[in-house]
């Protein structure tokens, strides 16, 4: 594309052979081919990009490592995706200010290690964290099991560096947690999605990294029995950092094609639980958990070592990569409903005759339903069965997605289902921040 002739501080990929692995992230959404690939190097780089895409109209995709599950990377009609991978920066960790500050294009395994290697801890932990980049988590507010102790990635954002409709890279907020000047700017960007700008680098918070872990496999005799027991807990004065699930339809299937570890699983449903204060692994903490759970403790499994627990959680984390391996059209939500209302939301969803299946995060709510026959559902019928899902989760007092984001996959049932005074909002902020309207059209509003 002659538009991109010259670019500085970039690598350009124009050859459509070398643009087809950029047409898709982890969902079940497809891209169009866009104008180019742009890996920018430095700051001349998106400075040239933000006057071009400007007065020559084409808008300017943002993508990390494709890892995300709502399409909000893959290019949309006349788009140059920027790809930050090769975008310059190291990891700093300051234990004295318990923070970080890394890159976009730091890979998350890194960015975690680093705050590990000094004593600390950053808890987000999407499920692919492996091979997830940092920037991608911060422009979706990317979740994870941990998220039920710790929040979501925006949680532990103090400051980020982003590029805005000026061209210029401006930085939002300070390295302190306490910083009270106004509206914040920085968690504005977090999980915009890259409509109002493109974050290249963050400042993160740290917290002591744990060191006690009890992981426990429990398994219910009766599926419904696990559905309570998110709001049991808490109400109990017990906050899992992890309370994880599947119901008995994912639990059979990881049975019976799942990997060695999956064969023993026990139980009609299971849920993963695991603490991480200190004292967790303590008679007197274990007994406490005991009388809570009652009879539902028959059967239940103390990991007793860190080889178990990376067992139990090798088998979590390949769930939503081995479902789609066997069901390779499969459409997965992330709907959020209260705790206190898990019981009736399964109930209700039983009685809407949507085929589904789910797993996911029980403990604060986060549910991955997922319709396994997508493929050879009519697209029509598949997106009703859709929006039933969502207005059942929203009507519950929850909402359509807790940790992926909307993106494209969920661009028109967020509009139907959200306030039109909040739609009206965001579009009102997205003109005034991206005028021109080149930071990832078509996503989210
Ligand atoms: C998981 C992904 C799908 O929790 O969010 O497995
Ligand atoms: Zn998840």
């Amino acid at each position: 594309m002659n538009v991109l002739k010259g670019l500085p501080e970039a690598t350009v990929i124009r050859e459509p052979s070398d643009l087809e692995p950029f047409l898709r992230d982890e969902s079940h959404v497809h891209g169009v081919l866009p104008l180019a690939v742009v890996k920018p190097h430095g700051p001349m780089a998106l400075r040239e990009l933000v006057r071009r895409a400007k007065t020559e109209g084409f808008g300017l995709v943002p993508r990390g490592a494709g890892t995300g599950k709502a399409g909000g990377c893959v290019p949309t009609d006349r788009t140059v995706v920027v790809d930050f991978s090769a975008w310059p920066g190291d990891i700093h960790v300051s234990p004295q200010d318990l923070c970080l500050k890394a890159p976009a294009s730091a890979p998350l395994r890194e960015v975690k290690a680093a705050a590990e290697a000094q004593g600390l801890f950053y808890p987000p932990d999407p499920n692919s964290w492996e091979s997830c980049a940092l920037g991608g988590t911060l422009a979706t507010n990317a979740g994870g099991p941990n998220a039920c102790k710790y929040g979501m990635t925006r949680h532990w954002v103090l400051a980020v560096d982003a590029l805005m409709d000026d061209g210029e890279i401006h930085t939002f907020g300070i390295p302190s947690l306490k910083a009270n000047t106004g509206p914040n700017l920085a968690q504005l960007l977090v999980g915009s999605e890259g409509i109002f700008g493109f974050i290249v680098g963050a400042t993160l918070r740290l917290t002591p990294r744990p060191s006690e872990f009890t992981t426990l496999l429990l398994p219910a005799k009766r599926w419904a029995d696990l559905l309570d027991l998110p709001g049991r807990l808490c109400a109990a004065g017990f906050l899992p950092s992890a309370f994880e699930f599947f119901d008995p339809a994912v639990l059979s299937e990881l049975r019976a094609h799942g990997p060695e570890e999956a064969r023993r699983l026990p139980g009609e449903a299971l849920a993963i639980l695991e603490f991480d204060e200190r004292g967790c692994t303590s008679e007197p903490f274990l007994e406490a958990l005991l009388d809570l759970l009652g009879p539902m403790a028959d059967g239940l499994e103390v990991a007793s070592d860190e080889r178990q627990r990376g067992a139990i959680w090798a088998v979590r984390r390949m769930t939503s990569a081995f479902l789609k391996e066997r069901h390779p059209e499969k459409v997965s939500e992330d709907i959020v409903v209260p705790r206190s209302r898990l019981g009736e939301f399964f109930t209700r969803l039983e009685g809407l005759g949507i085929p589904s299946v789910s797993y996911g995060h029980l403990g604060d709510g986060n549910l991955h339903v997922n319709l396994l026959a997508a493929g050879e559902t009519e697209p029509a019928l598949l997106d009703r069965q859709l929006m039933v899902l969502f207005r059942l989760a929203v009507d519950l007092g929850g909402t359509l997605s807790g940790e992926h984001g909307i993106g494209l996959a969920k661009r028109d049932a967020f509009l139907a289902l959200s306030d039109p005074g909040q739609i009206q909002i965001l579009r009102a902020m997205k003109g005034a921040l991206d005028p021109c309207g080149i930071f990832n059209p078509g996503k989210v509003i």
